[in-house]
This record gives structure tokens, sequence and C-alpha cells, in this order.
């Protein structure tokens, strides 16, 4: 009693409480370092004290996550949640969204416990919250930094309107396999593009001030190389050298501590033997001791109990001692902290410190986000009926959803199409608002709100009689009972528009295929349609790369849309009336088959590389039923215009270690549409003391130019972006020859060559 006395008056000296209706603002702070250091010194002083008279259990409620009973995300759910947060066991929760419903949580926390020590509220605010963005990896494929970091900055916004602190984002798993369903949540295949981007999620949704009630906590996950399962099979076994994992799979997250993100999250899959939720080596050797993360680690959906089933933990009190001494601060809904921890310390096999050191990292973000100020300060009704689904937010939506589509193929021209043509859009993704927005859509709408492609194309074409439609098939059936329905409108049509695809279930969590043909008996319509000789175009929505050689040989265009979001059928119709120019370039490669996967750019040359000149060669590192080649490489997507690229050169032949190597090339419109490229840099080290890739994307540029128009585009290196893990494993770059090339897509480049010395 005596401490409770104390504890109200304690938080409101040192922050003053401000009552659940008063309206709070944004208080953007322009701290100096000297006020800075002030204010870190006033919260550690908080902490010291706070964690002073904090009970075992109320630090063990601290780090424990649960959702409530709104949505499942995995695979159990604890009805008994409320209680459980009255009683100060569990510390946060997630799967909780709107200022009604946080602040009824909320006041169970704050006002039946004794310490009144606010909740943390995290959610799965992948793309977009209310207004759903392009799925993730279609977000990658605009390459716009800016754009990306944007949408992720109107997804904070509209969460934290709605009483979020906290995302499960970004995922900044490399993917290289397109039969992992959570492809579809990365950036794709690229450890530079997939770092940049990763990079700038972090910063939007973070902002520069996590004090902001429009910024919510990040979270790197899932860690570690969750995207590199044996056979593509979600959660399964990974297994890699060390020097795979620290050149491909862990320099994204690396990115995200350099960005400074809040949380991290640990990743389903054992790696080398070790699960990542019980990786000692992951998660406190490298992540604490090698890149100094300050923040705090985050279990995924059950992770520590699962190290049972893993065979490393013979039952959850053992996985619980497991998790801490590895270093994870916070249980997500497993209960094994809540359950076990006190009676690891007991038995001496974790320490009371350790608890505590992981609780003051979890109240060290409460702080900074002003909870103890106000746990109510993200509360706010007002802000939640301005902030949702503006029109600023839904404009951004449209425009991301332009800038991530990549147009696969356009023979002769056939798009874009004139708003005077007679087309029929057919197809199981054409009028479907439910599959438009793809998986993982936080509150998003999937029942109204969405716009389709048949209701983007109603405001394009001139006249409405003009525009026939029908669904034709169903994404993944074999009900061909509206198939002479399509044949008969194909027939009356000038061109054809096929929007085909996956549903959003086919992609995301626990969605892993062997087989990436177009589902069901959509390639059948394809070809039934095919047959009446009409110019067609396939727009396709799905969240991974698909198998399409039959596509590409017997379409006219074929144009990716990912899943595109809220916007999308808006976003379409602006790119097929050439209202936009595609310039979006895929970020992940598509393979001519699920046999070619693993695929991607950055192989290295083997002893035995198939060259494609000269005779027949047998003993080549090669398939015998198919060409090495992709179908569509990294990088690629066309416009509606062309590109140029010239005077491809370095300012010197010869640098010095340090020295800045100063690149330039000249690109320029050559067609007749205004358009954007996405300029692209790689470099190859011809002879180093291990294999290298034959080539690594090193930096990019988005460049917009009016038809005929030129730019110097320009770039930098220095030998820190030659460096590599050398033999000894140690990272640096090692004095030789280098290859530059420069193009459109990582396989048309034009290249110049120097020397590091
Ligand atoms: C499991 C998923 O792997 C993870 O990405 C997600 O954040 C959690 N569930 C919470 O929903």
């Amino acid at each position: 009693m005596k401490i409770k006395q104390f504890i109200i008056p304690f938080f409101i000296i040192l922050f003053g409480f401000t009552s659940c209706t008063e309206k709070t603002t944004v208080a953007k702070k322009d701290l100096s370092s000297t006020d800075k250091t002030k204010s870190d010194a006033k919260m550690e002083s908080f902490l010291d004290s706070l964690t002073k008279i904090m009970t075992l259990e109320e630090k063990i409620g601290q780090l424990t996550l649960m959702s409530t009973d709104w949505e499942k995300t995995g695979p159990t759910i604890n009805e008994n949640y409320k209680n459980l947060i009255k009683e100060g066991k569990v510390g946060n929760i997630f799967n909780a969204y709107s200022v009604k419903f946080t602040r009824e949580l909320q006041q169970l926390a704050v006002e039946n416990t004794r310490l009144k020590i606010p909740l943390l509220f995290g959610y799965d605010v992948i793309h977009g919250h209310r207004t759903i963005f392009p799925i993730s990896l279609g977000e990658s494929a605009s390459w716009d930094l800016k754009a990306i970091e944007n949408s992720a900055r109107i997804a904070a916004t509209e969460a934290s309107a709605e009483g979020i602190h906290w995302t499960f984002a970004p995922m900044v798993d490399i993917s290289r396999d397109a039969r992992w369903g959570r492809s579809s949540e990365g950036a794709g295949e690229d450890v530079y593009l997939g770092s940049e981007i990763a990079k700038a999620r972090v910063r939007g949704f973070q902002g520069d001030d996590l004090f902001a009630t429009n910024t919510i906590l990040a979270c790197a996950k899932h860690y570690a190389a969750y995207g590199a399962p044996i056979a593509g099979r979600d959660y399964n076994t990974v297994d890699m050298s060390e020097r795979e994992l620290r050149t491909t799979y862990l320099p994204p997250f690396k990115a995200t501590v350099d960005a400074g993100v809040s949380t991290f999250m640990t990743a389903f899959n054992d790696v080398n033997g070790v699960p990542a939720s019980g990786n000692k080596y992951l998660l406190t050797d490298i992540l604490r001791e090698e890149w100094g993360f300050e923040g705090f680690v985050v279990t995924d959906y059950t992770s520590i109990n699962e190290l049972v089933p893993h065979g490393v933990a013979k039952d959850n009190k053992q996985a619980a001692e497991i998790a801490l001494n590895a270093g994870v601060d916070m249980d997500m809904q497993g209960g094994a902290y809540m359950d076990y921890l006190k009676e690891l310390i007991a038995d001496g096999k974790v320490t009371e410190q350790q608890v505590t050191t992981a609780a003051r990292k979890i109240l060290a973000l409460k702080y900074k986000l002003g909870l103890f100020s106000d746990p109510y300060r993200y509360c706010d009704e007002t802000r939640e009926k301005e902030l949702l689904m503006t029109p600023e937010h839904l404009e951004a939506a449209r425009d991301m959803a332009r800038k991530s589509a990549v147009l696969l193929k356009n023979n002769n021209q056939t798009l874009p199409l004139s708003k005077d043509k007679k087309v029929a859009l057919i197809g199981p993704l054409a009028n479907d608002k439910y599959n438009i927005i793809g998986s993982w859509t936080a509150a998003g709408d999937r029942y109204t709100k969405p716009v389709t492609v048949l209701e983007g194309f109603k405001e394009k074409i001139s006249n409405p009689a003009n525009l026939l439609f029908t669904q034709g098939c169903e994404i993944n059936s074999d009900n061909t009972s509206d198939f002479q329905n399509a044949i008969n409108i194909a027939k009356k049509a000038d061109v054809v528009v096929m929007v085909m695809g996956e549903s959003e279930g086919m992609s995301g969590e626990a969605a892993s295929r062997t087989n990436l043909d177009l589902p069901g008996n959509q390639k059948e319509l394809l070809k039934a349609i095919k047959k009446l000789g009409k110019p067609i175009v396939l727009v396709l929505m799905n969240g991974r790369p698909l198998t399409l050689e039959w596509e590409n040989e017997n379409m006219d265009a074929i144009l990716e849309a990912w899943f595109p979001g809220t916007m999308g059928g808006y976003a379409i119709a602006d790119l097929i009336f050439g209202d936009a120019n595609p310039s979006g370039k895929l970020t992940m490669t598509f393979p001519r088959n699920v046999g070619q996967i693993p695929i991607y750019y950055n192989v290295k040359n083997t002893g035995r590389p198939y060259e494609l000149k000269g005779p027949e060669q047998r003993y080549r590192s090669r398939y015998l039923d198919v060409s090495n080649s992709p179908l569509y490489p990294f990088g690629y997507g066309l416009s509606y215009t062309t590109f140029k690229y010239a005077n491809f050169a370095v300012d010197k032949k010869t640098y010095a270690f340090k020295e800045t190597i100063n690149i330039s090339v000249t690109v320029t419109n050559t067609g007749t549409f205004k358009g954007e490229e996405i300029v692209q840099l790689y470099m190859r080290d011809m002879v180093a003391s291990v294999t290298l890739p034959l080539k690594e994307l090193k930096r990019f540029e988005k460049v917009m130019l009016k038809p005929n128009e030129s730019k110097k585009i320009t770039f930098t290196l220095t030998s820190d972006d030659l460096a590599f893990y050398t033999k000894d494993m140690s990272f640096k770059a090692e004095a030789g020859e280098f290859k530059l090339f420069v193009g459109t897509n990582s396989e048309a480049l034009i290249e110049t060559n120097f020397t590091l010395k």
C-alpha cells in the first residue's frame, strides 16, 4: 500500500499524467546533444527508480506479450488475456487497435496494477494500416526509397491514430526462393537494395522522434535467415555457411540497427542447428556485442515453446531458460516466461538481473514513446477521425501502386491502350476487392474500400458501352461455366485485358508452393481466348515470382501489378491507359520453371561456367532441359519509352584504398513518352582470395526523362564498397582488377573497369 501511494506521485513528479481525454499534440523535439544527454539521464534515473521497486512478477509481466482474441496470427489464442493484464502478468498486447479497444485494455493495466505501468500495443502493420499500399515485395519493385519511406510513415500515422505503438515490420529477410510464400513480405533477393529499403522503412515507421504521437516502434524481423528455408517450405531448417549468412542474410538486419530500429523479432527456423529463438550467437554475440543493438528482442509467435519440437528443449521450462540465456527479452504469445522464469531463477538457471535487464529495455521504449507521461496519448478520437484513409494517404497509395508495377512484356506497343478502344476485361481478379490488397493487411478493409480494376477502367474508357466485363473463371478451381461468356465478350472487343494471379492467401505466412504456374484453370482460359487472335494484355496480381514461360510467349503485353492495395484498380488503369508510364523493376528473379529455384542474379562463376557461345558443352554447370537464364532477370522492367546508356566511365583507371571512385554515365530517353528509368550500377571483383559473384548491385538511381532528354548520372564508391569476407573472414577489400557495369537491368549492361592498388 505504501508503495502504491508513493508510485503515483512518483510518476506525476517526473512526468505528470495528462488526462485520457486531453488532446495530445505532436511535440516535435529538436534536441541538441546536451539536451539529449540530459533527457537520457532523466530516463535512466526514472528506470533505476522504477526497476528498484518492481517485484520479480511485475518485471516478468513486462517480458510477456499476448494477443487479444480480435485476430489470429498464429496457432493459439489466450482467451484469458484481460485477466492477465489486470494481474500485471501481461505487459504488452498485440492484435488490438482502435482508440476504444486500446483505451479499454490500457485502463485494465493502469487502473488495476500496482505500478500502473502502461501496456505497449503491437500489431502487424506491414504495408499500410487502413490505407493499404502494395505488398512489400511490390513496393520494393519501385526502387523508390522516398516513396517506400513515405508509405511506412503513412502506415505509422494511421496505426498510431488507432492506439498502436509498435509494428512488427519491416521484414528484411532476403529471399531467393519464390516457393517461399513470405517472399511477398520482403524486398526481394538483393542485399544492397534490401538494406536500403530496410533503412527507409525503419525511418518511415519511427520518424526522428519516438515521442511524437504519429511515430511507432519498428521491428526488424525475422532474425535470422528465415528467408532461406530448405526447399522454400515455411519454417523449415536453414543451414548455410557463416560467409553466406554474413554476406547475404545479415546485412539488412545490420542496416536496421544503423537506422536506429527499436526492436528485433527472432525467426522460427533453426540456423545451422540452433533455433533462432534460442541462438545466443545471433542474439547476443552478433546483435548486441558486434552491432551494439540497444532495443529489445521479441520472439516470433510461440517460438520459445517451439524449441521443444525443434528438439533442443525437453519442455517449455527449459525452452524459457534457453531463450533468456540466448538474449530474448520478450516472449510472444507462448507464456513460457510468464510460467517459468520465477522457478528458473529459484533453480539458479537464470538470474533476476537478466530479467531486470530485459524489462528495463522494454520500459525504456515505453518511456520514449511517452507512455509514462500519458498512457492514453495514442488514444485520441480526433486523430483517429482525422488521420485514417485521408485523400493524401489514398493518393500516396495510388502513386506507390503505379510505381510498383513492372511491365514484363509489351510487343508492338500494345500498351498503353487508347481510351476509345472496345475492351473486354476478364479474369478472377478483375473485379475482386478481397484479394487486391494482399495478405497482412492490418486493419485494411477488404470488402468495401479497395478499388478494383473494373472500377478503375470505368473512369478511363470514353464510352461506357465499350467496356465489357466477365469474370471468366475463379482463382483456383476447375469451374469452366463462365468460359463461354468470356469468349463471347472477347470476340466483340478490340483488345482483351485479363486480370489473373493468386489469391491473397497463396502468399504470406505458411503459404509455400511447389507449383508457381497460374493456379486453377486460369491458363486454360487464357489459351481459349488466345485462339481468337485478339491482342491480349495480361495483368498479374500475385505475391511472388510466378512461372510464366507460356504467358511470355503468347501474351502481347504483361503487367505485373503484385497485390497493389486499396487504390490498385485506379493505379492499374492509370498505367494501362497511359496516364502513367510503368517504371518498376523486379527485385526477385522470375524463373522459367520451379526446377531453377533458387535462382538469383548474383551467382558465382563456378569452375565450369556455361558459355552461351560456341559448340554444345556437356561438362558444364547447366541443366539438360532448360537454359540457366531466368525468364525475367533481377532489375528487369520495361517502360513505354526506351533509354540509351552511353559514356560510361570512371574518372581514373587506378585508385588507392579509401580514394573516391567517381563513376558517370549518360542516360537518354530515346522514345516518345516521358518516363522514369532505374539506373543500376553493378560491380565484379575479378580475382580475390575467395570466390565472389559475377556482379553485385552497388548503387542505383531513379531518373525521370522527357523524350530526347539526356542526364548525366554520377555514382561514387570507395574501397569500403568493395569489401567482402575474405578467406579469414575479415571484412575488407583486396587490391586488384574490378569491372563495373551499368544498365537497365542485371543482364543488359555496358561495362568499364579500374584497378584498386
Ligand atoms: C507470426 C509471423 O511470423 C510474424 O511475422 C508476425 O509478426 C507474428 N506472427 C505476429 O502476428
